[in-house]
């Protein structure tokens, strides 16, 4: 598989924005929308068989900032806030990760999560933290080998359904 750095947020939205809630059960990450992003925010493309078929992206972003967003978040549906903390200075933030259905379990998910924490730490960023669902927990810590996972919080939102969730970190090598 190629994988290619990028700053084309536009493509990215309309690849994940044109999946099904099966392939990619989750709206757009507020931090990779075209409005939020800035001059340190990238995105990785998987190509293969000339297709887009993985994606991720990543930015750097306080955990600060970050936990500002999901402090109102929180309170807005009346849930629990953790308000965890986590280590390092220059904090890199990363989402949007997807494969296309017909290549899952070949192993690209670990590929691109591997890149992306090499993109950041040549960017010098010394911690790279992700948002996971609970379901996703067993895939960060033990796939994906990050160092830790601490809770964020859980709400439940006007449909009724509950989420919960939890920061994954990995300091940098
Ligand atoms: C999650 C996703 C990116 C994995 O991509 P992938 O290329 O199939 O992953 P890999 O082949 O690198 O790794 C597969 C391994 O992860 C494991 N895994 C996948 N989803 C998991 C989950 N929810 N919980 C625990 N392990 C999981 C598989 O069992 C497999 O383990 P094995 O190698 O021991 O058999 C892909 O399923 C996807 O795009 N899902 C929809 C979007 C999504 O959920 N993104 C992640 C947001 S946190």
């Amino acid at each position: 598989m190629n994988i290619l750095v990028s700053q084309d947020f536009n493509k990215l939205v309309e690849l994940l924005n044109s999946q099904t809630k099966d392939d990619y059960p989750y709206v757009m990450d507020y931090f990779f929308k075209t409005d939020q992003i800035d001059s340190n925010s990238y995105c990785l493309f998987g190509w293969e068989d000339n297709n887009i078929v993985a994606t991720y992206a990543y930015r750097k972003l306080s955990f600060k900032d970050y936990m500002v967003y999901w402090s109102n978040v929180f309170s807005k549906f009346n849930g629990e806030n953790f308000n965890p903390s986590i280590p390092g200075i220059n904090q890199w933030y990363s989402s949007c990760q997807w494969v296309h259905k017909d290549y899952r379990n070949k192993g690209i998910g670990v590929s691109m999560d591997a890149r992306k924490k090499e993109e950041i730490w040549a960017q010098g960023g010394d911690i790279n933290y992700a948002n996971c669902r609970v379901s996703m927990k067993d895939y960060h810590l033990n796939t994906l080998k990050y160092d830790e996972s601490v809770e964020l919080g859980n709400f439940t939102n006007p449909s009724g359904e509950f989420k919960d969730y939890l920061i994954v970190y990995k300091v940098a090598v």
